[in-house]
């Protein structure tokens, strides 16, 4: 039997994300009902400041008490658009506990709490629904849940953070400072007032503890993510990285190995040649490995007012149709395993190192000697000219323990003829 009434929507949120929800429901109106079989309507909104008024929006449909929502059972959909964990953690548990299904973009929720949410959801038969968390506008929950489902996916790279991938861009095509590119990235509104999140590699985090699930089938959270941001690159290791074939893009990369998870964000060297490399600007990207497909691309608008809503809508209308045919929480928590996740320490790694060294004889023996007792093998390397009695080393070691590798980095902070280590950067193999 199919249902045959009218869905209603409250939206918790009525910011970048919340106006272009309610600004694609007015505009696909009148087709939501032949693409579902229902038509739909925003009943509710909910906003901290009640008063004010929301351009060309009924103010009856605007409210800030949550309860009202919540009291209403007319209402099957809630889209929550606040962000943050709290109320928004709050008021998710209590729509689901009252039957309602939900749609929201939370990727700092979803990265932390998604485990408990989506078994409340699976519990309760209602959808929880988040395409938008990831990656703004670029399908890659629903592919990964479902087209992807008859593989063994074995890892996922992303570029999926707009604004460190615009001050990246600025850097490597303009020769810009972190600093420089940061200011432009705000004054073009791609930054936010505080940019902590998106340079220290946390937004980066919380989207690949997301991504990490579901392509494991094995719960991962934020705090599993080792994090590191863009704010120590320079324009100089952008400059030599150039000289070596590659450029520099902040990748978030879950890989299942045989003894775990490795799940991190870090700048990285990427070959030019590689797809991902020619991602510029605010897009994104998430590059996929699995056995059956080998390797695909998804490729978009990560961020933004429209390419966010539409992800939102998608999922609206997915839940409309399984009210429609009355199968909600078809598709749940596909977390079935439960896999470590491996420390840094423990993870294989190449490294690009700048070195500030003496310029005398029998420098370059005791570095690669350190380096030699550790494990460390040199695959590239390159001396740049010399100032005042000094010398620049820059080189790319081989695949090598990171514990090793950091326990020859902490030999070499302790060598006179070493004055500096500028650069430490991760190579992607
Ligand atoms: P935003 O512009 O800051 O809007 C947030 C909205 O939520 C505002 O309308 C605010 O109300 C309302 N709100 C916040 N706390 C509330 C509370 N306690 N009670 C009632 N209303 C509350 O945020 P946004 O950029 O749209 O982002 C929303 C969500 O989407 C976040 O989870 C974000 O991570 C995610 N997301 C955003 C983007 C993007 O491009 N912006 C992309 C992907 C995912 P007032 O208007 O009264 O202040
Ligand atoms: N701040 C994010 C970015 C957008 O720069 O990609 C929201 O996820």
């Amino acid at each position: 039997m199919r249902e045959s009434r009218i869905i209603r929507v409250a939206i918790l949120g009525f910011g970048t994300v919340g106006r272009g929800v309610y600004d694609l429901m007015q505009r696909r109106e009148n087709e939501l009902e032949e693409k579902t079989g229902l038509r739909a309507q925003v009943a509710r909104i909910l906003v901290r400041d009640a008063g004010r008024s929301r351009d060309g929006v009924d103010q009856a449909l605007i409210t800030d008490r949550f309860e009202e929502i919540l009291a209403d059972d007319s209402i099957d959909i809630v889209v929550e658009v606040m962000g943050g964990i709290e109320p928004a953690r709050t008021y998710i548990t209590e729509a689901l506990k009252s039957g309602k299904s939900v749609v929201t973009a939370n990727k700092d929720l979803m990265a932390v709490h998604g485990g408990e949410l989506l078994s409340l959801a699976g519990s309760m038969e209602r959808d929880l629904l988040f395409e938008a968390s990831v990656a703004g506008g670029i399908p890659i929950i629903r592919p990964m849940k479902q087209c992807l489902a008859g593989n063994h996916i074995t890892e996922i790279i992303g570029i999926v953070n707009g604004t460190t991938n615009y001050i990246l861009t600025r850097m490597t095509q303009d020769g810009m400072e972190f600093s420089d590119a940061l200011a432009q990235a705000t004054e073009l509104g791609y930054a936010e007032a505080d940019p902590t999140a998106d340079v220290e590699g946390y937004d980066a985090g919380r989207k690949l503890a997301i991504l990490a699930s579901i392509a494991f089938h094995s719960r991962v959270t934020f705090d599993d993510v080792h994090t590191e941001g863009i704010t120590k690159i320079s324009a100089a290791d952008i400059r030599y990285v150039k000289e070596m074939g590659c450029v520099i893009k902040l990748l978030a990369i879950a890989r299942e190995t045989g003894d775990g998870i490795e799940a991190s964000v870090q700048p990285m060297l990427l070959p030019a040649a590689h797809p991902l490399a020619s991602v510029n600007d605010v897009f994104n990207a998430v590059f996929v490995h699995g056995d059956a497909i080998d390797d695909a691309m998804f490729y978009g608008r990560g961020a933004g007012r429209y390419p966010t809503a539409s992800a939102c809508m998608g999922d609206i209308i997915d839940c409309m149709r399984n009210i429609h045919f009355r199968c909600m929480g078809r598709i749940g928590c596909s977390c079935y395993r439960s896999l470590p996740v491996k420390s840094m320490e423990e993870t294989m790694q190449r490294y690009f190192l700048r070195l500030q060294v003496e310029d005398k004889p029998g420098v370059l023996a005791c570095i690669a000697s350190v380096m030699g007792r550790h494990g460390v093998s040199v695959k590239q390397m390159v001396q740049k000219p010399i100032q005042n009695n000094s010398a620049e080393l820059v080189l790319i070691s081989d695949s090598v323990r990171e514990a090793d590798f950091c326990d020859a980095l902490e030999e070499f902070r302790g060598m006179d003829m070493i004055y500096e280590v500028s650069s430490l950067i991760r190579v992607y193999e």
